[in-house]
């Protein structure tokens, strides 16, 4: 089955809107024509509003660094997903290990904002990967199939066919370590066999599963290449037009 790539851009907190802008003009002047994958930005926040109009008509998609699960109410400084659906974005990272380790969100609060991004009609893009110390365990496999049964595999097939996973594990991101292709694809094999073995081989196969974790225009085409990789969740290199350029010609 051929499932379109995904190449999505991080933005984390990084960036002044002026250089927000700048970068998502030059990204827009250099995108393949045609295009065969789509393009996901993530930017703060604060920028998203003025992104995703500047974006209209271009093969460029907006999404959220994250949301607050619940619909509304007094959470001070949170952002709902019906706040983010109504300026128009589409799609929205959750369980990111940042948002894991640095504001303890557990597999419980992953799952209601999974939840709360398909109820307001978002894709979620579900971030998943294990800590170098699980690896060097040797218990990767163990960790991110938990990951998944506790905050994905309680939603109907239905439901289940709208999300984005991407793999990123945690020893590779912002460290300028890449997992090896290999690597990778053995990861991604195990995450489609584990999803077939839930929700069968169909659903199993048309689940788009990216890599994400020091990716750069050097890397990015073999990592692509591998078959059950569907495209990447990029970092640092989503900051600078030209390299993420070559990143999205290496899916596109
Ligand atoms: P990195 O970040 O590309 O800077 O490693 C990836 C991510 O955290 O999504």
């Amino acid at each position: 089955m051929s499932r379109t790539k995904i190449v999505a851009a991080n933005w984390k907190m990084n960036l002044s809107y002026a250089e927000g802008e700048v970068l998502v003009k030059e990204i827009s002047a250099g995108l393949p024509d045609p295009i065969s994958c789509e393009v996901v930005v993530a930017p703060p926040f604060v920028y998203i509003q003025s992104l995703i109009r500047q974006t209209e008509g271009l093969p460029i998609h907006i999404a959220a660094q994250h949301c607050h699960e619940k619909a509304s109410g007094a959470y001070t400084g949170e952002i709902s997903v019906g706040m983010l659906k109504s300026i128009g974005a589409e799609y929205c990272i959750t369980g990111h290990s940042e948002r894991r380790q640095l504001f303890h969100e557990t597999n419980d609060i992953v799952k209601a904002k999974v939840d709360a991004i398909l109820d307001s009609g978002l894709i979620p893009i579900f971030c998943c990967g294990e800590s170098l110390d699980i690896r060097q365990e040797g218990r990767q496999n163990e960790f991110v199939k938990r990951q998944l049964e506790e905050s994905i595999f309680h939603l109907s097939p239905q439901a289940f066919e709208g999300l984005v996973i991407a793999y990123e594990p945690i020893w590779a991101i912002g460290t300028g370590v890449t997992a090896s292709p290999a690597q990778a694809q053995e990861m991604h094999a195990f995450i489609r066999e584990t999803i077939a073995a839930k929700y069968g081989e169909q659903i199993s196969q048309g689940t788009r599963i990216l890599y994400g974790g020091s990716i750069k225009a050097d890397n990015a085409s073999t990592i692509f290449s591998q078959v059950d990789v569907d495209g990447g969740l990029v970092g640092g290199a989503s900051l600078q037009a030209d390299g993420f350029l070559e990143i999205i010609k290496g899916a596109c």
